[in-house]
């Protein structure tokens, strides 16, 4: 039986202001992971959906970068105000949501839709 049905990275990372990678904490990714746990709280979700705060997924170019598993889709430039619908499309009915999915070729190329 697995842990979780799915399992939610937000990447919390955080540079000096002068780092030219910049990253996900100056983007917002600290209030990004705190809606995505109230939120799953909420709906009742806390035991079959899992958000985690992680460090640098490698993908600072795109951030606020977030990945979900097992589908390994890849998210970029998410906003608090995206995150209703990555639980209602994605986490629940099991539609990603193609606008933020990150289209560089290496990302989303294992995705499993
Ligand atoms: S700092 Fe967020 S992916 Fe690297």
């Amino acid at each position: 039986m697995k842990r979780f049905e799915k399992h939610i990275f937000i990447c919390e990372n955080k540079r000096p202001p002068d780092n030219p990678k910049g990253c996900c904490f100056d983007k917002g990714g600290s209030a990004i992971r705190e809606e995505f746990k109230k939120r799953i709280a909420e709906l009742g979700l806390k035991s079959t959906i899992r958000a985690s705060s992680s460090g640098c997924l490698d993908a600072c170019e795109f951030g606020a970068s977030v990945v979900v598993y097992p589908e390994q889709i890849w998210y970029g430039g998410v906003k608090v105000e995206d995150v209703e619908e990555i639980i209602q499309s994605h986490l629940i009915k099991n539609e990603p949501v193609k606008r933020l999915m990150i289209t560089h070729p290496n990302f989303n190329k294992d995705a499993k839709l």
